[in-house]
């Protein structure tokens, strides 16, 4: 059975990945610092799965302590990092945060797995490198942006850690410094696109802190009647109705592609770094995305139209082909199957987490 370490697997993204991973065979362990999550969530996959992963809790931008960890867990065959601060508002108001949890982080894991002899690494990145792009959809050849916010930043400066960490992997392997056991570095930076939706037992999802910022949970909730309205940021954009256009992707179909991920780093022939877009491949507006979630759940949903959002970009969806290809990989659940996973996980929520 191999043994994947995978960080943030507790939160939302995490969560699902660790639920598939388990049902695929893997054994778990699981590093968070339930920052931004409960514990309960472990339970919950064990009801899941029948199966209960490790969780080990642990501030990863501790750098003793999460040498400690790898050492520990030196057995491990992978890693899928996921852990980080992602709140866009929060992290223009608090960038010192930021850059520390999720670049420290990074490099302590890194150094971590590096020290453990294991080097293969799935990395969380977002399709928030590519800003507004010119051209539609994005493929991950499309050039990146600079960053609009500390949190967009981190996620360009750790794919370029990684770039770096596989550079200098490879000079050393073409000047033959590297022991002749080395073992190679494989990493995969995944961008996601817009993740919601729930696991189909309503026993994992979002769990937003506060007020929602997403799109997803703010629907849910004002449609549970904890929050009054929902505001459309914005219907002036340069598109069908004037809302912008995301590309919605189903948590647990990026959760598939998380173990697709795995596999394919597995295969012969692959080491260095490569970078996956992982989207639906289609555009929704924000109108688009009520009316699913007013058709799919029969729930009115309370919404005005507001001024648009700082830093918001008008459009962009995913060319998933490249993952499709390499990866076997491919998005197969509707918006409709998103709006109401997530609905039926905001009606679990009110019976206790
Ligand atoms: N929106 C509203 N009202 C809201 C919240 C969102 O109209 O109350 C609109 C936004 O304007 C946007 C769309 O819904 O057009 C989606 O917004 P989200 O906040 O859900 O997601 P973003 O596309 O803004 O992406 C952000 C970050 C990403 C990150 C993603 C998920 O920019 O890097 O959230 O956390 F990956």
């Amino acid at each position: 059975m191999k043994k994947v370490i995978v960080t943030g697997g507790t939160g939302f993204i995490g969560s699902h990945t660790v639920v598939e991973l388990l049902q695929r065979g893997y054994d778990v362990v699981v590093a968070d610092d339930l920052s931004n999550s409960k514990a309960s969530v472990i339970d919950r996959i064990a009801e899941i799965t029948g199966e209960k992963p490790i969780l080990e809790i642990i501030d990863l931008s501790d750098r003793t302590a999460c040498l400690r960890f790898f050492k520990m867990h030196s057995d491990a065959d992978a890693v899928i990092h996921f852990a980080a601060a992602k709140a866009v508002g929060e992290s223009v108001l608090h960038p010192l945060h930021y850059y520390r949890n999720n670049l420290d982080s990074l490099l302590y894991v890194l150094e971590g797995m590096e020290k453990a002899g294991c080097r293969k690494l799935v990395y969380s990145s977002s399709c928030t490198v590519y800003g507004q792009p010119e051209h539609l959809p994005v493929t991950e050849d499309t050039p990146r942006q600079p960053a609009t916010c500390p949190y967009a930043n981190t996620k360009r400066v750790s794919e370029d850690i990684l770039a770096d960490v596989v550079h200098g992997y490879e000079a050393g392997k073409q000047k033959g410094t590297l022991e002749a056991d080395y073992k190679p570095w494989k990493i995969l930076a995944l961008r996601y696109f817009n993740p919601i939706g729930a696991h189909p037992s309503a026993l994992i999802g979002e769990l937003p802190n506060g007020v929602p910022n997403n799109l997803m949970p703010y629907i849910t909730q004002t449609a549970a009647g904890l929050r009054p309205c929902l505001q459309v940021f914005g219907d002036d954009y340069d598109t069908p109705d004037g809302t912008p256009i995301r590309d919605y992707i189903h948590v647990c179909d990026l959760a598939d592609a998380h173990v697709a991920a795995m596999e394919y780093m597995d295969k012969g022939g692959f080491e260095g770094m490569d970078y996956f877009n992982l989207g639906a491949g289609h555009g929704y507006s924000v109108l688009e995305v009520i009316q699913s979630f007013e058709r799919s759940t029969g729930q009115k949903l309370n919404y005005k139209i507001a001024g648009r959002r700082e830093g918001d970009i008008e459009q962009i969806w995913a060319d998933a082909s490249k993952a499709n290809r390499l990866l076997g990989w491919k998005a197969k659940r509707s918006l409709d199957e998103m709006t109401l996973s997530a609905w039926k996980w905001q009606e679990s929520l009110s019976k206790t987490i």
